[in-house]
């Protein structure tokens, strides 16, 4: 029975655990013939990388991939994908397994330890093992993978409310999301958030986050009816990512106090002949087939559980008692879950572009 893969065509299948040597992926179905570089993969990775900023984890993990399989240099002597498996790696160098120690036999709220124990009656408490969102670089590097399968598709995250503090759409400016640690697009937004975070910090607390995701220039017609649905797909997608605790597309949960009139999103004949949306409420996709409009998503996060602050819990021996989570964590994993958001988008579109091509052709 494998958990570990994403995709139908396009697939995706990541391994290892948070302290263990390494992680890795594969990535089965890529066509041939499509340059990648490790150089390439890295530019996403660098994105989601710890320690970039005091409101991220201090762990110092340089998140270097390396391509193991599945690439070789064509006549022209560029390194292109060969069409059978792709094989990604990046080595685990800043584990601070004693960090963990203490809390072994403790099962900590807000995270997985206690239902591994119940599902499988063993887990590797280092880091969280598995359910760690180490895992999550490895979605990363998959899906620079995929970006390059979707071509001229351009998929971009960034941080639209941290805790109750929401950013100013009118203000929405993609060419600020670089320009601050928060991947904010309202400059005046990110300058409020480095206060309230830094107290956040201060406190041993932790703040939740929500997360948008767009992504412009999918055609009319990926995707697919019933149980192959593309919004179906990205909420999926979405759901898997560690903390997440919401999905929406387009207006999700505001689209249920719209009218009729105001939600159904009008059609005109632009200037090229083709169908043309006034608005775009549906969040690019009708009937779980994308329109042509940008596909916007969107995903909550929560607050992370590891904090400074004593909570109340039992032990595998069955004692109550509290805990204090030491180690290094994100005071809001909002943040560096925009990469993620952003791959586990580009994956679903390259599945959903393969699948299109497989049925219908280009
Ligand atoms: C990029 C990223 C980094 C994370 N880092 C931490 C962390 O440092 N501390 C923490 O308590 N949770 C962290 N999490 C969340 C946990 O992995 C997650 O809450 C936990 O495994 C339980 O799973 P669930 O919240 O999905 O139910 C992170 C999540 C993401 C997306």
């Amino acid at each position: 029975m494998s958990y570990n893969s994403f995709g139908q065509l396009f697939r995706m299948t990541t391994w290892g655990e948070s302290h263990g040597p390494a992680i890795g992926c594969t990535v089965d179905g890529c066509p041939p013939g499509i340059p990648l570089t490790a150089e390439f993969i890295q530019t996403f990775l660098d994105k989601r990388r710890p320690g970039q900023s005091r409101h991220t984890t201090q762990r110092r993990e340089p998140d270097e991939a390396r391509i193991l399989s599945g690439v070789f240099n064509n006549d022209d002597g560029d390194q292109v994908t060969t069409g059978t498996t792709i094989s990604l790696m990046i080595e685990n160098v800043d584990q601070r397994s004693k960090d963990y120690g203490d809390i072994k036999d403790k099962y900590r709220p807000g995270h997985a330890d206690y239902t591994y124990i119940a599902k499988y009656g063993i887990r590797d408490y280092r880091g969280g093992g598995r359910s760690s969102a180490r895992e999550t670089a490895m979605r990363v590097a998959a899906g620079a993978v995929a970006r390059k399968v979707i071509g001229d598709v351009s998929v971009r995250g960034a941080l639209v409310q941290i805790g109750q503090h929401k950013i100013d759409r009118s203000r929405w400016d993609w060419n600020e999301i670089d320009n601050n640690p928060f991947f904010c697009p309202d400059p005046v937004a990110a300058k409020d958030w480095e206060k309230y975070l830094d107290g956040v910090r201060k406190s041993g607390s932790s703040a939740g986050a929500v997360i948008e995701i767009v992504a412009e220039g999918v055609p009319a017609g990926w995707g697919a009816p019933i149980y192959g649905k593309l919004d179906q797909d990205i909420a999926s997608a979405f759901m898997s990512i560690n903390a997440v605790k919401g999905v929406e597309i387009g207006d999700g949960f505001e689209a249920a106090s719209l009218s009729g009139e105001n939600n159904a999103d009008e059609i005109r004949i632009g200037n090229d002949g083709q169908p043309r949306f006034l608005s775009n409420h549906a969040g690019g996709i009708l009937g779980g087939i994308s329109t042509g409009q940008p596909i916007v998503a969107r995903f909550a996060v929560k607050p992370t559980s590891s904090i400074l602050t004593p909570r109340q819990t039992v032990d595998c021996f069955g004692n109550e008692t509290e805990i204090l989570t030491k180690g290094r964590h994100d005071p809001c994993v909002g943040i560096r879950a925009v990469p993620v958001g952003e791959a586990m988008m580009a994956l679903v579109l390259a599945d959903h572009y393969l699948r299109h091509r497989a049925q219908v052709g280009e």
